[in-house]
């Protein structure tokens, strides 16, 4: 739960979403970034997934994605 990931926006208006643990998942946070932003994370007791719409590179610990 406390390792860091990072976002790293390829284009305009990529939307990073954070959703929620527990019995239901919904969205519980939404950050916006602009091309070349980069946004460090961690998972907390709030966020347990993350959804990335846009373009990005996103750093993990189990590698490198990219989303599109
Ligand atoms: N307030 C959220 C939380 O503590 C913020 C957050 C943590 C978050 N990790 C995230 C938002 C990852 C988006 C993506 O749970």
């Amino acid at each position: 739960m406390n390792d860091y990931f990072i976002v790293k926006a390829e284009e305009d208006g990529v939307n990073v979403i954070g959703m929620t643990r527990g019995a239901e998942t919904k969205f519980n946070h939404l950050e916006k970034l602009d091309k070349g932003e980069i946004m460090i994370a961690q998972f907390t007791e709030h966020t347990a997934a993350v959804k990335i719409r846009g373009k990005a590179t996103v750093h993990t610990k189990y590698g490198d994605i990219s989303s599109e």
